[in-house]
């Protein structure tokens, strides 16, 4: 039999030595018998790496840190989520087009619809960076009262008023009040696991807390919240359903989710 033309896909950013989607995305196309390969390339000239990606005729593309909102200029087409949130992670070469997607408010509103529905929730939102913008993005589309809270106020004023949501300082991260609590800034990543940006004392006026960080799976927040007897949500689920959404984008089949969780939690183990 013929064998297919193998397709080929990457990572762009910097830097990507830490990232996991070489692994997760490789372990899905084998699982499925995909003809396909991965590779992460650290890129310092994004223009060229774009040149690059049309004239080798790489199939898709991941983008991460620093890139996610310079891409956007270098498209040939983006989504209405690319439009609204201001970045892309994804990109679809179709035929020569290249085409930005956002898959991190998908990845985020997946992961949390399995454990609560933010619907006319009030959730406070700990950071104004870039995955805060999808991650807001996805609440306010889903109906949730969205207070943010940065340490840099006039980001998060910026935030809060281009998304129609309240802003707090962050002084009240320990006494403002909801339904749950949503870190997105990397107070607690590895390798400064002993912090957390909001202390046992102050998290039990939250029914769920959510860290999107995955670099620990438990970071201490989490940790905190679930001794507290709190329901909880780490960054590996948004982690893999964002890739999952890519990978559907990508190949237009069904992603192996639970391939693609069980290839990320073994890496993560072997970094620990
Ligand atoms: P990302 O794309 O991962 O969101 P980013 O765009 O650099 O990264 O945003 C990081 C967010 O975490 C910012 O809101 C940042 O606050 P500032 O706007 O004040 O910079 C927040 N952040 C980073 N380190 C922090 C810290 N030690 N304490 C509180 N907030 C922090």
């Amino acid at each position: 039999m013929k064998k297919t033309q193998e397709k080929l896909f990457c990572l762009i950013g910097n830097p990507v030595s830490h990232s996991l989607s070489p692994v997760m995305h490789r372990a899905a196309f084998e699982a499925i018998h995909f003809h396909a390969c991965y590779h992460a390339f650290l890129v310092s000239d994004l223009a060229g790496a774009i040149k690059g990606i049309r004239s080798l005729g790489i199939s898709g593309v991941s983008v991460t840190i620093p890139f996610k909102e310079a891409v956007i200029p270098y498209l040939d087409n983006i989504d209405e989520n690319v439009r609204r949130i201001g970045a892309a992670n994804t990109i679809l070469n179709q035929e020569g087009q290249l085409v930005g997607f956002n898959t991190d408010s998908q990845g985020f509103m997946r992961a949390l619809r399995r454990v609560e529905n933010p619907k006319g929730k009030k959730v406070i939102v700990l950071g104004a960076g870039g995955a805060a913008r999808a991650i807001v993005y996805a609440l306010v589309t889903q109906g949730a009262q969205v207070t943010i809270l940065n340490r840099t106020r006039e980001k998060g004023e910026k935030l809060a008023q281009e998304f129609s949501c309240s802003f707090a300082s962050w002084e009240q991260k320990d006494t403002i009040e909801g339904d749950m609590i949503v870190n997105t800034t990397p107070v607690g990543m590895y390798p400064h696991t002993d912090e957390t940006p909001v202390d046992a004392s102050h998290l039990s006026r939250f029914n769920l807390v959510v860290d999107i960080i995955y670099h620990p799976v438990e970071t201490k927040l989490i940790r905190l919240a679930h001794h507290a007897g709190l329901k909880t949500l780490s960054g590996v689920d948004m982690f893999i359903y964002q890739g999952a959404e890519q990978f559907r984008l990508w190949t237009g089949l069904e992603p192996p989710i639970e391939v693609m969780h069980q290839a990320v939690m073994e890496a993560l183990k072997d970094e620990a």
